[in-house]
């Protein structure tokens, strides 16, 4: 034996805890004959008991066991940073860290590294691959991660692989019932009392990570795969996106767990050009019927109506305006023919250059829209010149969008949520950051904390949002996202439809608990969804939140909450003294009290947009009450909610 493979000879034996900053999380990661396995806890309360890790390859040995340890390598970081925008201004990044370099103990020899981050709000890891003679390409038929919790524990969830996406109904089941993948953020509600979240972080040209219950009943990752049922082909050095368990002592402990954002790479350029926006849209009239995408009496997309919004959004003071329909693509079947939409020729009676001479002359920007309807291959082919369209007319924001079960790339029918659509996500993203443009993803890939690298990812929909609803949406799922998809990022959830009793359209909320959503559901591009004359002629003092509710904050700190029954919090303006409030309920009445101990010293104007004891999201959802008062840091706000409904409130440093 060589004295170089002996100096390098694996041990067999290992066994390494590690604790989070403040000692009360302590992952342990242990190598039992040949195999890896991490377990966590909290307080010495079992969070994830000895689970598994490992790789699986098409046509070679998997690595999963024969492993030994040639060497750990431990480290502390601590440091505070700023972001663009968004929930935070400052986050502070803090953890301890356990680099396992490991080898394979017969003569493959492979390597691999797993790295864990131990923070005081929860756990990551990821697969290290680096390159080697022989090991350059891989085929991954599965990754054998295993989360092993107690599946007494509550989940919940939303299926994964079906049609449309993301835009599902949340359901809550105990671990032992998931009957099928699921997406994550996964939260669970874990017997021993305390939650958690499972989710990956920097999610980069590999398939999403589902989770399913795997044949020990164990949690275990399932890759979303490609067409031709592989998980993902990478090429080495390759590092797996972070497998994350956010661990916290109480559900509403989640919403200001930043691992996510603290796992991914501070950007490498200049992002100061990122503005958030407030804007309204072309938009809520076609859902409702008014108005039509496609070319024809009805057709939205005007010139003529594009500047009466316009003249609107200058009233209203909204900076933005959306506009969707006005390319050739529309007409007839649109989800059929996606493979022929022109992202570069407008219809006849849309005049691009007429339309944003005039917005630029009123200060408005332009949010483009790309409807591609999930034909990637189209898409790409026009995307340069598509961006570059827009930018010639001085059009920074772009809402893409992919409708559509299915994503079709290079000809195959793909998932949207597969290694190849995460791709062509990432690909966007970063062309639109060199070309200086900001955008807010419609059926998009979930969210990963990637926005903390490429700022101009301002938001994206994934979930089901407001134009799902049309009474299908029960008022508990705005009271569920805030703890699960929320927790992935922000989200354009559409906002503000003050016409919540159309027929054709029914939403499943109070008035004062669209106001709510601006507070509670946070977006770094907040729509403004209804048409201006319900906000100057029907709603006009309900409307003045709207435009008072800043799109970036300086912190968040979340004040009440139980998951599917009710969620309240506050957020500082991050250019002003000001503080927002919002919360809802459920279909449950509730009474809430707020203790205002986290103002700031001297007084505030409390403007309150609450519900009326009359209200009801069924059958009276316009009964709002504003009223103002003046309110120190040791006063409390009492606030009733009517069933569905909900409360915003602007504290106005006086
Ligand atoms: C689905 C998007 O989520 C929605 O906002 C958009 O209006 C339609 N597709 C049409 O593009």
């Amino acid at each position: 034996m060589g004295l170089f493979s002996w100096l390098f000879r694996p041990k067999q034996e290992y066994e390494r805890k590690i604790a989070s900053p403040n000692g009360r999380i302590v992952a342990e990661v242990k190598l039992v004959r040949g195999r890896v396995f991490y377990n966590v806890k909290k307080d010495d309360k079992v969070i994830v008991n000895d689970s598994t890790i490992g790789i699986a390859l098409r046509g070679r040995k998997s690595l999963v066991d024969g492993l030994g340890v040639i060497r750990a390598h431990e480290r502390s970081f601590d440091e505070v940073w700023q972001t663009e925008w968004g929930e935070e201004k400052e986050i502070r990044n803090n953890y301890n860290e356990l680099a396992l370099y490991l080898a394979e103990l017969g003569d493959k020899k492979r390597l691999f590294t797993m790295r864990f981050r131990i923070f005081d709000d929860g756990v990551a890891f990821r697969y290290e691959l680096p390159p080697q003679p022989e090991f350059q390409r891989l085929a991954i038929s599965e990754e054998l991660t295993e989360f092993k919790i107690d599946n007494n524990a509550l989940a919940w969830h939303i299926p994964a692989y079906q049609p449309d996406r993301y835009v599902y109904n949340y359901s809550q089941n105990p671990v032992y019932e998931l009957a099928h993948s699921v997406h994550t953020p996964l939260t669970i509600e874990l017997p021993n009392g305390y939650f958690i979240s499972i989710h990956e972080a920097a999610l980069y040209d590999y398939g999403s990570m589902t989770l399913r219950l795997n044949k020990n009943q164990a949690l275990m990752s399932d890759i979303t795969p490609l067409s031709d049922g592989m998980k993902a082909y990478v090429e080495l050095p390759f590092n797996t996106p972070w497998r994350v368990v956010m661990i916290a002592d109480a559900a509403t402990d989640l919403i200001v767990n930043h691992m996510v954002l603290n796992l991914n790479e501070p950007p490498k350029d200049d992002f100061s050009w990122v503005k958030p926006l407030k804007f309204m849209g072309i938009w809520w009239a076609m859902f409702v019927g008014e108005w039509t995408w496609a070319p024809g009496e009805r057709h939205g997309a005007t010139t003529k109506h594009a500047k009466e919004y316009i003249d609107a959004c200058v009233r209203l003071g909204i900076e933005g305006l959306l506009i969707e329909g006005w390319n050739n693509g529309w007409e007839g079947d649109w989800l059929q023919n996606g493979n022929s939409t022109s992202f570069t020729r407008a219809m006849h009676d849309f005049n691009m250059s007429e339309v944003s001479a005039y917005a630029r002359k009123n200060h408005i920007q332009l949010v483009g829209h790309h409807e591609t309807v999930g034909f990637v291959d189209n898409y790409e082919r026009q995307l340069e010149e598509a961006y570059d369209y827009y930018i010639k007319y001085g059009i920074k924001y772009i809402k893409p969008g992919y409708a559509g079960s299915m994503m079709t790339i290079q000809g195959r029918r793909e998932y949207h949520h597969s290694q190849v659509g995460v791709r062509h996500y990432q690909k966007t993203v970063e062309l639109a950051a060199k070309k200086h443009i900001m955008l807010d993803i419609h059926e998009p890939i979930k969210g990963t904390g990637i926005e903390r690298t490429y700022p101009n990812l301002l938001t994206r929909e994934g979930a089901r949002g407001q134009e799902y609803e049309g009474g299908a949406l029960s008022p508990s799922h705005t009271t569920i996202l805030p703890f699960t998809r929320l927790l992935a990022g922000g989200m354009d959830y559409t906002s503000g439809i003050f016409d919540v009793t159309n027929f054709s359209k029914r939403i499943a909320t109070t008035l004062a608990r669209q106001l709510a959503y601006y507070v509670t559901i946070y977006s770094g591009m907040q729509m403004a969804a209804d048409r201006p004359r319900f906000y100057e002629k029907v709603q006009p003092r309900a409307y003045q939140f709207i435009r008072d509710v800043p799109v970036s904050f300086a912190t968040t700190l979340p004040l009440l909450g139980k998951i599917g029954e009710y969620y309240v919090v506050t957020r500082k303006d991050r250019d002003s003294a000001d503080w927002y409030i919002g919360g809802v309920t459920n279909e449950w009445a509730r009474r809430v009290r707020i203790n205002l101990s986290y103002l700031d010293d001297g007084e505030y104007e409390a403007q309150i947009y609450r519900d009326d004891f009359t209200a009801h999201y069924r059958d009276n959802q316009l009964a709002i009450t504003i009223e103002k008062r003046v309110v120190t840091k040791k006063d409390f706000l009492d606030i009733w909610m009517a069933p569905g409904g909900g409360f915003a409130v602007r504290l106005k440093k006086l």
